[in-house]
């Protein structure tokens, strides 16, 4: 399974990658807002700058467009600025056409805002290269976004569909383990859900145990 971060935190992304284990970084608008990266000449640079930090790792960049051209014209100077761009297209009629557009272009996409499997089965066959479903929005309104992923991953296998499962909108390390079940491809989340897998009572407990039995041990030596 694929690690991405879900920011636009140059100092969030700096620290999963120092990790080891980040494949990439997926950003939206709102993202991009929060660090205050505005203006079409920032918001470009900023996006080299993430890929510059994540080395091989793909980073989605959104467009802002929902209009079929003004889609094409933002994604394709996305893809532009850096060979490990992958550009966020909405699961709209228009973006479908876009998604299209860029497959047989071979500029590769992200399929953003996906609520239902009959949207992911639209994104593939409009040929995404990853398709988002925001599984933490889904449980917000008391539907089971985990429960998607898996229906996906049928309807994925059934027909042996490319496209990659990206569940996205994690929120917490259940998230990240339950779609790892499943067999989602990618999971992208908060810095938080990522470092919060890492942790267990029992290994710092047993860890404290073993440094202090050693400390002891030297002492007595
Ligand atoms: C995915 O690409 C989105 O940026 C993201 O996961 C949305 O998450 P949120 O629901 O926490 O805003």
């Amino acid at each position: 399974m694929k690690f991405f971060i879900d920011t636009a935190n140059l100092d969030q992304i700096r620290e999963a990658s120092d990790l080891g284990i980040l494949d990439g970084v997926t950003t939206n608008p709102s993202l991009m807002a929060k660090e205050g990266i505005t203006g079409t000449d920032r918001v470009l640079k900023h996006y080299v700058d993430i890929c510059q930090l994540v080395g091989e790792g793909d980073v989605s960049a959104e467009v802002i467009a929902t209009d079929f051209e003004g889609m094409v014209r933002e994604g394709e100077e996305l893809a532009a600025l850096h060979p490990n761009i992958v550009v966020k297209v909405p699961m709209i009629r228009e973006g479908v056409k876009a998604l299209k557009y860029f497959s047989d272009k071979g500029i590769r996409t992200n399929c953003t805002l996906v609520f239902s499997a009959g949207q992911a089965l639209v994104a593939a066959k409009a040929g995404a290269s990853y398709v988002s479903p925001f599984i933490g929005r889904l449980d917000d309104i008391s539907t089971d976004g985990v429960e998607l992923i898996a229906q996906i991953r049928d309807i994925y296998d059934n027909y042996g569909f490319e496209t990659e499962i990206l569940a996205a909108s994690v929120r917490h390390p259940m998230h990240i383990i339950q779609c790892a079940e499943i067999g989602a491809d990618v999971m992208t989340g908060p810095l938080s859900a990522i470092l919060a897998l890492l942790r267990h009572p029992l290994t710092d407990s047993g860890l404290a145990q073993f440094l202090a039995d050693h400390k002891k041990a030297r002492e007595n030596a």
